[in-house]
């Protein structure tokens, strides 16, 4: 018997900590470990999914879904092994879809594509602005995006506090470019997330990787472009834990005290005059 579909959003609280990215190479990771894979390119005004997933000419997007002038089913293409909704660029037409895009059509296309896959990946956009609140609203799980900084811990401790009280589960962080700038361990996320919100667990260590970058020139995802490379391992890796064929990562418990994360906390916090 087929499972239950599952629709993921992944976000953020600010941009550029690799939401596209993970968005991408898992999709295509599950879809390696033999899973249904639809993504969604939720990101309407600032959409770079196809770039990542090397798609450069699409003649339908999301966007022209939104505005009434497609059907859901023109916007889907298959790439990688996995299907992909695209959103254009052409900023005319985002703030025409922003100005029409109304809940309920985003909804409507969710609830479609969910019914053909096993799952559905959606790239949010960073922040809480309207389309990531329908997009964390529509889905069942959401996966927050945090680099190994103070800030970005606590932009990402921000839009988890707003799912809950929108009402979506967040089943865990992962943390990307993990180690150049390791300026925070995820042991320290994972305290800190399990001290305010109850059990968060980091479900993935993704390394910073100068493959990641090379790829995205290439216009091919990481897993495809270079599959042993460590981010890509870590991606895979991802893919299993999400689909429950392995065991989260074992971070290392190196404790701190709540006092002392917290001060720097609000050390992160003043420095940037929040
Ligand atoms: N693990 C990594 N190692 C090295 N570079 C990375 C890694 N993850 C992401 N990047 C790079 O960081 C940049 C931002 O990534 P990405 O576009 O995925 O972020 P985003 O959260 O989707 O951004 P936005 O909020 O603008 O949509 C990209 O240039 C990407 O190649
Ligand atoms: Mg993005």
């Amino acid at each position: 018997m087929r499972s239950r579909p599952r629709s993921i959003s992944i976000t953020s609280g600010k941009g550029g900590t690799g939401k596209t990215t993970v968005t991408a190479n898992l999709g295509i990771a599950l879809g390696i470990l033999g899973k249904r894979v639809t993504i969604l390119d939720a990101d309407l005004t600032m959409a770079n999914l196809s770039i990542v997933m090397g798609m450069h000419q699409v003649k339908t997007s999301f966007l022209d879904v939104l505005a009434g002038k497609a059907d859901l089913s023109a916007a889907i293409y298959e790439n990688h092994g996995i299907k992909i909704v695209p959103t254009g660029f052409r900023f005319e037409d985002s703030h025409e879809a922003l100005s029409k895009a109304k809940r309920q059509r985003v909804e409507e296309a969710i609830n479609k594509l969910i019914q053909d896959t096993d799952f559905l990946l959606i790239d949010a956009p960073a922040g809480i602005q309207d389309a990531t609140i329908v997009s964390i609203a529509a889905a069942n799980e959401m996966l927050a995006v945090c680099n190994p900084t103070y800030t970005s811990l606590v932009d990402a401790y921000k839009v988890i506090r707003y799912a809950n009280v929108i009402g979506a589960w967040t089943r865990g962080v992962v943390a990307n470019r993990v180690g150049k700038r390791a300026e925070l361990p995820s042991s320290e996320i994972e305290q800190f997330m399990g001290k305010t919100l109850g059990s968060m667990p980091v479900l993935a260590e993704i390394p910073e990787d100068s493959r990641v970058q090379e790829a995205e020139l290439e216009g091919v995802p990481v897993v495809v472009y270079e599959p042993n490379c460590a981010a890509s391992v870590a991606i895979n890796r991802l893919a299993k834990v999400i689909s429950s064929e392995a065991a989260l990562p074992q971070i290392s418990d190196r404790k701190e005290s709540l006092a002392e994360t917290t001060r720097r906390l609000a050390r992160a916090l003043t420095a940037r005059n929040v």
